[in-house]
């Protein structure tokens, strides 16, 4: 959808630079269409409506995260790599301490744990340096990848200490 919108942006700029009206026409029909249907499905889908505005807010900010520091090793579907890299789509273990799983996030984890009975134990370094942006992440991945996982607060990792960078 993003790519068809793109070339038919690119071809509409092409068409009104070059002045040419051969097919020109026939393109703009279809961007003006493309447009509303982005439109229409941004305004009807919030996959977030139900959680408190403040939890809804951070969404964009975790997931910009999530895409750029955790995909590559719990993958685009946070389904993980078996026996290396754990789940966070439907994980027992994540969704049995969202505290836990903040402070993780922030300190990082190197210890043997068992996530929906796979025995896991690699390094993962620290990955942020601010609960707001680790709190962000786990409210992203807690309402994605299928979980219905609930919300967590800043309030409720206040106790959580961030280690100093031990890199
Ligand atoms: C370089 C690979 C790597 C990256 C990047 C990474 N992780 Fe991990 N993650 C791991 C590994 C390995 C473990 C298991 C650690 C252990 O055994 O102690 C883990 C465990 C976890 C756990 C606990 C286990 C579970 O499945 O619930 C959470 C939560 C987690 N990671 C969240 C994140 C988040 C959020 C990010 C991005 C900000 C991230 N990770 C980025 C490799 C990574």
């Amino acid at each position: 959808m993003k790519k068809l919108f793109a070339f038919f942006a690119i071809a509409a700029f092409a068409g009104a630079l070059t002045f040419t009206s051969c097919g020109g026409g026939g393109n703009d029909q279809q961007q003006t269409s493309d447009t509303v249907n982005v439109k229409k499905d941004t305004v009807a889908e919030n996959p977030y409506k139900d959680l408190p505005a403040d939890i809804q807010a951070m969404m964009p900010r975790g997931k910009e995260l999530y895409d750029t520091k955790c995909f590559a090793c719990h993958q685009k579907d946070g389904k993980g790599l078996p026996k290396t890299f754990p789940p966070l789509a439907n994980s027992d273990y994540l969704l049995a301490d969202k505290v836990r799983a903040v402070a993780q996030t922030l300190n990082g984890s190197h210890m043997d744990m068992v996530v929906n009975g796979e025995h896991y134990n690699q390094q993962m370094v620290p990955q942020v340096t601010t609960k707001e942006d680790a709190v962000a992440i786990i409210n992203y991945v807690l309402n994605n990848f299928g979980n219905k996982g609930g919300v967590i607060t800043l309030d409720e990792v206040k106790d959580v200490k961030i280690k100093p960078a031990g890199k």
